[in-house]
Parts: C-alpha cells; sequence; structure tokens
C-alpha cells in the first residue's frame, strides 16, 4: 500500500481509545524492522524523520525512496505514514516536496502569534496536497537534534488557537521530555493533558518522549486523548544494548560475523522487540 498520511489512523484510534506509534527512523535497518512489526502485528505505523535523521540519511529524497521501495518490495498492506519530527518551516516546505505524506511543524518556540501564522499557512499547503499536519505548543524538553526544551506544559487556551487553524493533530507539553527521564522527574501533567482535551474535544493529542514513560502513566494519556506517541530514543538503546554484547561476545570475529548483515542482526532484532512491545502497550495491534 502507498504511504497514507495519519488523519484516518490517527482520527480511528482516538474514536477507539488506543494511539499510534510514531517509531523514528534513522537507516534502512531501522525502517525495515519498523515496518515488518507492523505488518506482522497489523498495527498502523508512523515513521519519523528529525531533520538530522534526514540530513544522515542523505536528504529527505532518499529518505522517500528507500520507504517506498520497501512498502512495495516487503509487501507492507498496513496504513504507514512518513513523517517530519519536529521540523522547521523551511523543514516542512522541503519535506511535502520531497514526497512525505505528513509533517509536523514545531513552531513552539516561536511567539504565539507567529506560530500561529506559520502553521496556518501550513495547514492551506497541506490541505491542498493531502497530507496530515501536526503542530506543537508549549515546548517538549529534554535534548534532539542539539535543541534543548525546557519541558513546559502547554497553556491549553493556546492549545485552541493552534486546533482551531485546523491541523491534524496536536502535540502538547505536558511536562514530557525527548531522551531518558531524570530519577527525579515528577511524571506526567494530567491536569494539563486533561484541560487541553476539554478544550480541543475531537483532536487527536501527541505524546512526544515516549521513552520510559510507565505503562500505567501511558494508559491514563491515552485515556485522555492521547493517540499519537512518540519513541525514538528507545529503540537506539535496544539497538545499542544488542550490538555491544554481539561484539563483547567477540562473535563479530567468528567466521564471517563481521559481515554487516550478521553484526547489524541483533540490534534490528531489538529494534523489533521494542517496537512490537509498545504497539501492544499503545492498543494498536490489529488496527491496520
Ligand atoms: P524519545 O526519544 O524520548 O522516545 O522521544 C521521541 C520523540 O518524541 C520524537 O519526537
Amino acid at each position: 500500500m502507498p504511504l497514507v498520511n495519519a488523519k484516518e489512523m490517527l482520527t480511528k484510534a482516538k474514536e477507539g481509545h488506543y494511539a499510534v506509534g510514531q517509531f523514528n527512523i534513522n537507516n534502512l535497518e531501522w525502517t525495515k524492522a519498523i515496518l515488518l512489526t507492523a505488518q506482522e502485528l497489523g498495527s498502523p505505523v508512523i515513521l519519523g524523520v528529525s531533520e538530522g535523521a534526514g540530513k544522515y540519511m542523505c536528504g529527505y529524497k532518499t529518505v522517500v525512496g528507500m520507504v517506498n521501495g520497501m512498502l512495495e518490495e516487503l509487501n507492507i498492506t498496513v496504513p504507514v505514514a512518513l513523517h517530519l519530527d519536529h521540523g522547521s518551516y523551511e523543514g516542512a516546505k522541503a519535506c511535502i516536496e520531497a514526497g512525505f505524506s505528513s509533517i509536523m511543524f514545531d513552531g513552539s518556540h516561536y511567539p504565539i502569534d507567529e506560530n500561529v501564522a506559520k502553521t496556518k499557512e501550513l495547514v492551506a499547503i497541506c490541505n491542498e496536497k493531502g497530507l496530515s499536519i501536526e503542530a506543537e505548543v508549549g515546548s517538549i524538553g529534554g535534548e534532539e537534534d542539539g535543541v534543548v526544551g525546557m519541558g513546559e506544559c502547554a497553556d491549553p487556551k493556546e492549545c485552541k488557537m493552534i486546533a482551531d487553524l485546523g491541523v491534524t493533530m496536536l502535540a502538547a507539553g505536558i511536562g514530557n521530555i525527548h531522551g531518558k527521564y531524570p530519577e527525579n522527574w515528577p511524571g506526567l501533567s494530567f491536569e494539563t493533558l486533561d484541560a487541553v482535551q476539554q478544550l480541543t474535544g475531537k483532536m487527536p493529542l501527541v505524546l512526544h518522549g515516549g521513552t520510559g514513560i510507565p505503562a500505567d502513566m501511558i494508559k491514563k494519556a491515552i485515556s485522555l486523548g492521547v493517540s499519537k506517541i512518540n519513541v525514538n530514543t528507545e529503540c537506539q538503546l535496544a539497538f545499542a544494548a544488542a550490538t555491544r554484547e554481539y561484539i563483547e561476545a567477540g562473535k563479530d570475529q567468528q567466521g564471517k560475523g563481521f559481515d554487516p548483515r550478521k553484526l547489524l542482526a541483533p540490534g534490528f532484532e531489538a529494534i523489533k522487540a521494542t517496537v512490537k512491545e509498545k504497539m501492544e502497550l499503545f492498543g494498536s495491534v490489529g488496527k491496520a
């Protein structure tokens, strides 16, 4: 099945009280692992690409070519959206041109009026071209591609202003951060999430920083309107640990263990296992 935008899968998720995972991709192994797991579990999926990862993979056109090729050659029939993660205004336009099916415009660092103006312009372009668009209010903490956010809680009224522009889904800061959570992390602000959901109604809400959020908090967030959950670091940690184990066991020095197809296989399987665990937790299995 060709790429789809994320609107239908997220509308269904919000109505059905489950969430679709956005898993960030970094290379061929990542992309293949996520697509195969989604297909095996009959789950819709969103492939996230940060601007840094896009650059690393030789640019957005390369990413689009790789993903489209895999959808066809791996016979992927579940709905797959290819989504720019935390895009700048220029990055969003480049991805629209390159053939992404969904974009995120992260204008959370602009004053709200500028965030509104730029989001509005991109909503019009996405509507015309049939793409879905995610906007963000209240910066998500932690570090991503060198940008460090403060992990603030969004103002629900500002969320409503952005939601009313016609975005497909909305990321609101609720005390979540990218990367590992510190020991003294107070947890998600369900009070903020509830207030955002009350004002934005049917709008699918997005939870960034999915790595390391305890299962009970994930379930509660879904019950309060979260329909898309982003996971990146957890796949990276799983890949690194499995690769480390392979090399520390000296397997790369046995036979043809140095062949990248063997060397990268444990990490590939570890990504698959992580994605499976998340899809089961988010409730998206069998929802394709
Ligand atoms: P983590 O790296 O914490 O899983 O966050 C991913 C994310 O939110 C991507 O936008």
